[in-house]
């Protein structure tokens, strides 16, 4: 099933694609800048402790799932130093950041290829990695199963997934604060940035038809993966799911 990723209605898959390819392409040089303005710098905390969550190890043949400019790409090689990391993403004007910022020597020694890649088609071979990571992409993806489907057919048996998301916070009160963040203020910082009001109130919406921590986690369990587990952080606002391909 294909749906809107705005609302979580059914839709065609192209409305979706369409529409987020337009937003990245036009933001991709600002995306940085947003990012650390808009969570106060919460997004770092989340990406560290993405890094501590994540089982990857020296050996490890990593792909990064909509790696975007390569936040995780880089924090992945510092944090893991892994053999080598892929890093992929739908749209080739974030990448373009991404190997920019790699050939100023952000993945230290790490070897780093890019690829133009819709993770709901991935290109490569089944069971060619030792570990997945992806953040904030799946809830851009309008054929979610389609695309998890694919991330555990890419991964070898044993192979781990990690994904960090903007997810639901459990408390009312904290959430209530939280959608009104993200109703009001979000496509006013976005607004100002970047200039792509519009693209914010797309990430408003999306963060709030993105499914729970609960509903999230069981679909993963649906694609074949177990040991599924997930950490919140900042009260639920972020959430990281890790997973296993079995053996
Ligand atoms: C919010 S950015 C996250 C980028 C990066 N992971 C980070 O943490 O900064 C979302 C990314 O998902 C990518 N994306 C959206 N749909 C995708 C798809 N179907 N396949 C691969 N990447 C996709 C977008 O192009 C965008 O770069």
């Amino acid at each position: 099933m294909s749906i809107d990723t705005a609302t979580g209605e059914e839709a065609p898959a192209e409305l979706s694609s369409e529409r987020v390819k337009g937003i990245f392409s036009s933001i991709a040089t600002k995306y940085e800048r947003f990012n650390a303005l808009s969570s106060f710098g919460a997004y770092r905390l989340w990406l560290a402790g993405m890094m501590r969550q994540a089982a990857i190890g020296p050996d490890d043949d990593v792909i990064d799932i909509a790696g975007g400019t390569g936040d995780v790409t880089f924090a992945c090689a510092r944090a893991k130093a892994p053999r080598h990391i892929q890093c992929t993403d739908l749209v080739p004007e974030m990448l373009a950041v991404a190997r920019a910022h790699y050939a100023d020597g952000a993945a230290g020694a790490v070897p780093v290829d890019f690829e133009t890649v819709d993770a709901q088609d991935i290109p490569y071979p089944d069971a060619s990695y030792d570990a997945l990571t992806m953040a904030y992409g799946i809830r851009n993806m309008p054929e979610r199963e389609r695309a998890l489907a694919e991330m555990f057919r890419v991964l070898r048996p044993g192979g781990t997934f990690t994904c960090l998301e903007f997810s639901t916070p459990p408390n009312r009160l904290w959430r209530g604060l939280y959608h009104f963040y993200l109703r009001h203020l979000i496509p006013f910082w976005g607004g100002l940035v970047t200039g792509d009001r519009e693209g914010f109130v797309y990430l408003s919406r999306s963060i709030k038809a993105f499914p729970d921590q609960e509903a999230f986690a069981a679909m993963l369990r649906d694609a074949g993966f177990v040991d599924v587990a997930w950490k919140n952080y900042t009260g639920g606002i972020a959430a990281v799911h890790t997973a296993r391909k079995p053996e």
